[in-house]
């Protein structure tokens, strides 16, 4: 689909709201590119960069990588020209630091979110999804034991590769990433409601492609 506008999109919701789900589809259709801190900061623990060992400590025990270290991850990614046209966000902005750094770094370019996309699911949805979550460690592709299952256990659909946990996964790491959302991410709510450019939609019980439909009804309003 082509765009007539700029779309400066993010996507907001607890660990397991289905952001990266919902980002997947999201690209496909609207051409942004996909931010997603998570992925970034994964990639570079991958790596052995210094950077990304100290993310691992971190997100190994699910709190949050320091704000100075992952705003300028975002603010050299949002420099590339790719972005120019729109961008999707995914679990950027966390903290109301990042939320307001994120306001100036747009201000300055005089630009500023146009849609803040709030993934609503209730807790103990959240928690049985991220215990089923596999990845594959080839391509990437997500899967759920439960809800999304691959053809053959521990294979990927696509292209064979071996499926794994992530390691923040664990149903303790799990709690604890869910009470720090709690704690620093969801007073972002507010923030962006007080700004006008919040949208929540239900996640809860909803197959990917129902709460898609919900998306689209935003993306696509004049
Ligand atoms: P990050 O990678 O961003 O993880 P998260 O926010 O915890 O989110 P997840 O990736 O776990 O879930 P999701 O909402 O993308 O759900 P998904 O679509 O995969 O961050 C990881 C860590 O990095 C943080 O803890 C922190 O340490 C660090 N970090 C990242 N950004 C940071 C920042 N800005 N500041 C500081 N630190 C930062 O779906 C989950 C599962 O549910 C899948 O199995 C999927 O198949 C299934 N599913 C999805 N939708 C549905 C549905 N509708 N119905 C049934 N199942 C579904």
């Amino acid at each position: 689909m082509t765009r007539s506008r700029e779309l400066d999109v993010v996507l907001l919701g607890a660990p397991g709201a289905g952001k990266g789900t919902q980002a997947e589809r999201i690209v496909a259709r609207y051409g942004l590119p996909h931010i997603s801190t998570g992925d970034m900061l994964r990639d570079a623990a991958a790596a052995g960069t210094e950077l990304g060992r100290e993310a691992k400590r971190y997100m190994d025990t699910g709190e949050l990588v320091p704000d100075e270290v992952v705003i300028g991850v975002v603010r050299d990614r949002l420099a590339e020209d790719d972005t120019r046209d729109g961008f999707l966000l995914d679990g950027f902005p966390r903290t109301c630091e990042q939320a307001e750094r994120l306001d100036v770094m747009l201000a300055a370019d005089g630009r500023a979110l146009t849609h803040v996309i709030e993934i609503d699911v209730p807790e103990e949805e959240l928690v049985a999804r991220l215990a089923g979550r596999r990845l594959c460690r080839e391509c990437g592709r997500s899967y759920n034991v439960v809800f999304d299952p691959p053809g053959r256990e521990g294979v990927c659909d696509a292209c064979g590769g071996e499926l794994y946990q992530r390691d923040d996964d664990d149903e303790e790491t799990v709690r604890n990433r869910l009470a720090v959302y709690r704690r620093q991410t969801e007073p972002l709510v507010e923030y962006y409601r007080g700004r006008g450019v919040l949208h929540t939609v239900r996640g809860g019980g909803k197959m990917p492609d129902e709460v898609f439909s919900q998306v689209t009804a935003i993306l696509d309003a004049a």
